[in-house]
């Protein structure tokens, strides 16, 4: 175990980068299993995870238990060296539930039922789902405590069911007891005066169900957060009997990125391992920069880290419209810039490819074409890279960072509501947009929530915070009062945690702190509409503000309505950007704000599609580019992937990756 009590992800990786990916062996013959371990070997595997959707075949009638499968793999597994990280299979009831319980099952806004015959049809507030699952945990839970493979819990699969049926309806009701207390609390905070939705009784409350037109937009941001919070139950229903038997066994469940169902922030505090989902599209030319988002967030969610990329595709997935391979190489480096940025594990969903099922076109680390293919013979090169840098990487961190992002899930839920100005603004992108205008200044950043400590960081972005409570803003306007530089997007302090307006459009204190004495009107703009700004254009939106007497630092729209009125304003070491600067000029912006806070990039003179990531002292430097590159570096230094001793710079091929050690 680790140096605290609590288990962690080094208890698991035991000194080595965790390398695997989902093992569903459920699906072939026992021959095949032992192919596959003589393949895992060669390719350096050293961690699977058991389990995921395995309920039906564990449990195929009520109360019965088939273990026995399960024994022998994990045995296989044990006999070659292979860690097990254990699924609850939680996530996929058996078709028998369903039609024994149907109140197992959830049901849309329309009060349409999910069945069974795809995943995830469970509701998370059916008793009765819950018992099963629990029972199903407790069975595994004392059967593989002391296994010698097992090396991690792994709860469900990827939390998502939202349900609007009746069980739930009355744990909505519930939970908004426990909020709010009274009615009257709740009306007030729903502000229900508008259109008649005064409540009399707790018993006319719903879930937000189809409606005849807009629904009420605080209801359902509670219903958001209720969903979060629901699902998080059965998470730590599960986790807490998993953790009587194995205290010493980290427990995790996987993250999809950028998920409105899950509050990450809330969610990470509960977990032993954080870990994520990463399917960043190789057809997207900013494939790699999502990469880079998601990897940030994960460790920042993990307090720095390290984090498990659970799952990730060796070739194409097949969710998209169109799915694309990864061209050779990619895969290599974008399972080495997850390592870059503080992943101890990279793995994937799956192992084999399968032949049947609605995944059968979703990649494997063994593909259709088997081992000659080059799906296989680029991950057999990975997994030796890995082992390499498991000799110094495990359990270091990025070096400290100087730049936060913030990022707040009520954010998102409250602004992506019925009735907002523009269906063009999309939270996710716009976090995205800013992120990458940082990524492209090589400036790596960690993500903060607005109301954790933001002092260790010179300078705080952003992007859009349409909801803050008090103590965020006033968390922000001592990180300024502190020396801290803060650069704020559009539509920020707009609203209260109840989605309540904020006298003046925008909160006094941050209207104050930005410079600006009146916020006029909002104008959003159409999608692929520019406005001209000097120097360059923005999208998406625009504002009409009277800057505050005294604030001369301004960058004025030109032309249009707003013709003269300013677009950027800057008071001290606050900065207010009232548009979506096209990306080099959000680029520009930042890259100029963060060398003023003296938060410099990684490293001086990067090619344009390089990056540069410091981790334990190490530097990795990954090209994104297509074209080979130098990378001027100076000082003498080994690359631990070749061995070769480099001198004042490195050449980097196409998707070409080196791990930078100084020479002593
Ligand atoms: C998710 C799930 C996996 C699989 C992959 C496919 O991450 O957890 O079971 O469906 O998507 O991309």
């Amino acid at each position: 175990m680790a140096a605290t009590d609590t288990p962690s992800l080094a208890d698991a990786a035991r000194g080595r980068l965790l390398f695997g990916g989902d093992y569903n062996p459920e699906q072939w013959p026992e021959e095949t299993w032992h192919e596959d371990v003589r393949l895992m070997k060669d390719a350096g595997v050293n961690s699977v995870t058991l389990g995921v959707f395995a309920w039906a075949k564990l449990e195929p009638r009520p109360g019965a238990r088939e273990f026995g499968w399960l024994d022998r793999l994990m045995d296989l597994m044990h006999a070659h060296g292979i860690g097990v990280v254990l699924a609850t299979p939680t996530a996929s009831p058996p078709p028998w539930m369903g039609r024994l319980h149907p109140d197992t099952l959830p049901r849309d806004e329309d009060g349409r039922t999910e069945w069974w015959g795809s995943r995830q049809h469970f509701s998370h507030s059916s008793a009765t789902y819950r018992r099963y699952a629990a029972a199903i945990a407790e069975d595994l839970a004392a059967r593989y405590a002391g296994h010698p493979a097992l090396t991690m819990w792994h709860i469900n699969n990827e939390y998502c069911t939202y349900d609007w049926g009746d069980e739930s309806a009355a744990a909505f009701r519930r939970w908004l007891q426990d909020k709010y207390g009274a009615l009257d609390a709740l009306n007030e905070a729903w502000g229900t005066a508008f259109w008649s939705q005064g409540y009399g009784d707790w018993h006319e409350i719903l879930p937000p169900r189809r409606a005849h037109y807009m629904k009420n937009p605080t209801q359902v941001l509670d219903f958001k957060r209720f969903t979060s919070d629901m699902l998080l139950e059965c998470y730590l229903a599960e986790r807490d009997i998993v953790a009587r038997y194995t205290p010493h066994i980290p427990v995790t469940t996987n993250f999809m990125p950028f998920w409105q169902g899950q509050d990450a922030w809330t969610w990470a505090e509960q977990e032993d391992v954080v870990s994520v989902d990463s399917y960043p599209d190789p057809h997207d030319p900013f494939g790699g920069q999502y990469g880079a988002l998601v990897h940030d967030m994960t460790r920042s969610q993990a307090r720095g880290g390290p984090w498990m990329l659970m799952e990730q595709a060796a070739g194409s997935v097949n969710w998209r419209g169109v799915n694309r391979p990864r061209p050779a190489g990619l895969n290599r480096l974008w399972s080495l810039q997850a390592v870059a940025r503080g992943a101890d594990a990279v793995c994937y969903f799956q192992w084999r490819q399968s032949r049947q099922g609605s995944e059968k076109f979703h990649s494997g680390m063994v593909s259709h074409a088997g081992e000659h293919g080059r799906t296989f013979q680029e991950v057999k090169r990975i997994g030796a890279e890995l082992a390499l840098l498991g000799e110094k990487v495990p359990g270091t961190k990025v070096d400290a960072l100087e730049v936060a992002v913030l990022l707040d899930w009520n954010a998102w839920w409250a602004s992506q509501q019925d009735g907002r100005l523009s269906c063009e603004v999309d939270y996710p992108q716009i976090v995205r947009a800013w992120h990458r205008a940082l990524w492209e200044a090589h400036t790596t950043a960690d993500f903060a929530h607005p109301e954790h400590d933001l002092s260790a960081y010179k300078m705080v972005v952003v992007p859009q915070l349409y909801v803050m409570t008090d103590a965020a803003i006033d968390n922000l306007t001592s990180y300024v009062e502190n020396g801290g530089t803060l650069v704020a997007g559009f539509q920020t302090g707009i609203a209260d945690e109840d989605d309540r307006v904020r006298p003046g459009g925008m909160d006094a204190r941050l209207r104050e702190l930005f410079g600006i004495r009146v916020l006029h009107e909002w104008w959003p703009l159409d999608a692929g509409e520019t406005v001209d700004i000097e120097g360059f254009h923005g999208t998406l939106w625009s504002e009409e503000i009277e800057a505050a007497d005294g604030i001369t630092e301004t960058t004025p729209y030109k032309g249009g309505e707003l013709d003269g009125l300013p677009a950027v304003l800057r008071n001290g070491r606050a900065w207010y950007v009232s548009t979506l600067p096209e990306p080099h000029a959000l680029r520009t912006l930042l890259a100029g704000i963060a060398a003023d806070a003296g938060a410099g990039p990684t490293l001086t003179g990067l090619p344009a599609r390089v990056e540069a990531v410091r981790r334990g002292g190490l530097l990795f430097l990954l090209n994104h580019g297509r074209d080979a590159v130098t990378v001027p570096v100076p000082g003498r230094h080994r690359d631990l992937l070749t061995g070769a001793d480099v001198t004042d710079g490195v050449q980097l091929g196409r998707y070409g990756v080196a791990v930078l050690e100084a020479a002593p």
